[in-house]
């Protein structure tokens, strides 16, 4: 079975710095957090870069879509604080100087989730040692989770939803999976004893509040995604 730590900062510790910047997985580390998640898509020219959005207008000083500019023009722009687009390559290297294991959510434009899940695995596989533990992988995107099977079938996958499809034993199953992780609103006791019992570990986004996080944990949740991590220490 798979092993998590009870609390994963997501994108980093964006309660207190620009989510996906190396300023929130260095408050992460700061804080003593064990795992970040992360979300990576592509540049124009195809560098995986770690950003939530598939635009540019939410997160930094320009508007349009992100897959449109290269790494170059990318790296122009302000992400919050002074702070840039991290690539993948600077994201993982944070993390494994500050001893944190990862969560990479492939977060792919439409039509791109086999070159996307190509793009970050085989990056991240040269740059992620074998001792550590391996990078859990999740996508909400079939074509990204089936390229990640066969890239790297050795790291687990998450099968990622917003809801617990009636059908998640056979997508479990057709992507291997080790873990679901789904929204914490929608889980049900019964849901998270079928999921559990079937072998496979729970995780729930994004929980901010301590009190929902130790019902979710006593339900048999193993690991929660909180942008404020130490609030669930
Ligand atoms: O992977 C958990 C969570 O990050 C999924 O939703 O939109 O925050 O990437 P989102
Ligand atoms: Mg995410």
């Amino acid at each position: 079975m798979l092993h998590l730590p009870p609390v994963i900062g997501h994108r980093g510790a964006c309660a207190y710095a620009p989510e996906n910047t190396l300023a929130s997985f260095a408050k992460a580390a700061d804080l003593g957090c064990a795992m970040v998640e992360f979300d990576v898509r592509l540049s124009a020219d195809g560098v995986p870069i770690v950003f939530h959005d598939d635009t540019l207008q939410r997160r930094t000083n320009a508007r349009g879509p992100v897959g449109a500019r290269t790494l170059a023009e990318l790296k122009r722009l302000d992400a919050g604080q002074g702070e840039t687009i991290p690539t993948l390559a600077e994201v993982l290297g944070l993390c494994l100087a500050r001893g944190m294991a990862v969560n990479v959510e492939l977060k792919p434009d439409r039509g791109t989730g086999c070159a996307t899940a190509k793009a970050a695995l085989e990056l991240a596989a040269s740059l992620w040692p074998s001792d550590r533990p391996a990078p859990l992988i999740s996508s909400f995107d079939r074509d990204a989770l089936g390229a990640a099977c066969e890239i790297m079938p050795a790291w687990p996958r998450g099968l990622l939803v917003e809801r617990v499809p009636p059908q998640w034993r056979q997508l479990a199953e057709q992507f291997r999976c080790s873990a679901v992780c789904a929204h914490h609103r929608w889980l049900s006791a019964s849901t998270v004893s079928a999921v559990t019992a079937s072998g496979l570990v729970m995780l729930a986004y994004t929980v901010n509040r301590p009190g929902r996080a130790k019902a979710l944990w006593k339900r048999g949740i193993s690991a929660i995604f909180c942008d404020a991590p130490d609030r669930l220490w």
